[in-house]
């Protein structure tokens, strides 16, 4: 009697176990049949993993043409209408390949893991214009092993292609910073000759003449880390490549003439002194000046080919002084406060300057943004630097504000965008020269740098 309750208290007759029993083998037959599709799947390169940053064309099985997309772009991008795929963050995504005359498809499971070399590295930003078949990418990375929290310490820079025509503009640009949760990942882009190629504000490089640069992006949160690629630009016209040689600067024309006793030149006024002979020229005037330094067409100039002697020290020029008392007057009116957070520095304040940033970047890096000693617009007196000396100044209502009125107090932007190969500094948006209101407005309406105005050159004799 117990068995048979036991029986009884299983509430289940045969026929219903039996059906049990089948329903579990088309369980477990079904998960077979799942487990050994996908164990095909793999084999058939039906799956398969890419790494945060990966890029790659999709090959499917199909009988003609077809497009591609993912059921997570936040995981693999694809390029629409296309078969690119980019690994943009750990994680999984279906990519389905359709072929576009029967509408057949074949399906992809990606499975996305972090890269070794940028652990925490997802791809935050996408750049495109136009969709391109060129397979080829060239890759750079820089980074710094200690930084604090929240700020950027590596960045990898992918382009379709390195190679690009005169006139063609780039169409794609990824660009990769780590670690993922850093707080500000914006960038800022150069090009180390702008007379090769141009690069806008989203990395759009623009081929201008045949040669070949470097386009340089750079983290603004730690300006130390950057990525670099070398860009090749052909014209499209000519047989053979030909490289655009600077043609700024004429060295022969450099007459340097020691004149003496002139010690006592007063400072005050020699910035905007001489304007009417001043002009954009390939035969500029030089004079040195004992004591001081070099003359161009009656303008002092300190720049990486021409330096001040150590013991010059003007302070900051009365001139400069009282313009910029009246452009501060002017932007407080609008709400826009300005004040000078460096002015004169004198060859030893430099030099410090200089020696601190050599020891923590190095001395290639650190000639990018400072000048020797000696060789600092802020020896002449007649720069300064506004409200923040540093990439964060750049964007503000303070810089913008800056950059459209400083011409009418007699200021340029004296290193700006773009024009590091020229002035030999990389872009200073707070970074002002004095030249007086004449020629500040010329050079201004010229579009030229003062090096390309004066027809000089700044670079390093070594
Ligand atoms: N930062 C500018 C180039 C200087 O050091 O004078
Ligand atoms: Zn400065």
């Amino acid at each position: 009697m117990a068995n048979s309750k036991e029986t009884k208290s299983g509430g289940m007759s045969l026929p219903a176990f039996l059906l049990v029993l089948i329903a579990l083998a088309g369980i477990a037959a079904g998960v077979w049949l799942v487990l050994s599709k996908k164990a095909t799947a793999g084999r058939n390169n039906y799956t398969f993993v890419m790494q945060v940053g990966d890029q790659k064309t999709l090959e499917a099985m199909l009988e003609h043409d077809y497009t591609c997309a993912s059921s997570a772009e936040g995981v693999v991008y694809v390029e629409p209408g296309s078969k690119q795929l980019l690994a943009k963050s750990v994680g999984e995504a279906t990519v389905v390949a359709k072929d576009s005359v029967t509408g057949a498809s074949q399906t992809f499971v990606v499975t996305v893991v972090e890269n070794p070399d940028h652990p925490g590295a997802t791809v935050t930003h996408i750049v495109r214009t136009e969709t391109t078949t060129a397979p080829a990418t060239e890759t750079t990375l820089t980074e710094t092993s200690t930084v604090p929290a929240g700020v950027v310490s590596g960045i990898s820079l992918s382009y379709y292609t390195a190679a690009i025509k005169v006139g063609e503009t780039h169409p794609y640009a990824v660009v990769t910073m780590t670690p993922a949760d850093a707080t500000d990942k914006s960038e800022i882009w150069t090009t180390s000759d702008d007379k090769v190629a141009t690069v806008d504000k989203a990395g759009r490089i623009k081929g201008v003449g045949a040669g070949q640069c470097k386009i340089r992006v750079t983290s603004v949160s730690n300006p130390f880390v950057f990525a670099e690629i070398d860009v090749t630009v052909a014209d499209p016209n000519a047989t053979s490549t030909t490289v655009t040689t600077e043609t700024t600067g004429s060295e022969s024309g450099t007459t340097v003439s020691g004149e003496t006793g002139s010690s006592g030149a007063s400072q005050s006024g020699t910035a905007a002194s001489g304007t009417s002979s001043v002009q954009n020229t390939a035969n500029p005037t030089i004079e040195y000046k004992d004591k001081i330094g070099t003359y161009v067409n009656g303008i002092l100039i300190a720049n990486k080919t021409y330096p001040l002697d150590s013991g010059y020290n003007p302070g900051l020029d009365k001139n400069a002084q009282a313009a910029f008392t009246e452009m501060q007057k002017a932007a407080a009116k609008e709400g826009i406060t300005l004040t000078i957070c460096s002015g004169f520095r004198d060859y030893n304040t430099q030099k410090a300057l200089y020696n601190r940033y050599v020891n923590r970047d190095g001395k290639a890096e650190a000639d990018r943004y400072s000048a020797r000693p000696g060789h600092s617009e802020h020896q002449t007196g007649l720069a300064m630097d506004i409200n923040r000396a540093d990439k964060s100044f750049t964007g503000t209502k303070e810089q913008k504000w800056l950059a459209a009125n400083c011409v009418k107090y007699g200021f340029i932007i004296r290193y700006p965008e773009g024009k590091e190969n020229i002035t030999g500094y990389m872009y200073e948006s707070w970074h002002i020269r004095y030249l007086g209101k004449d020629l500040a407005k010329k050079v201004a309406d010229s579009g030229l740098t003062l090096e390309e105005y004066l027809g000089i050159t700044s670079k390093y004799a070594n």
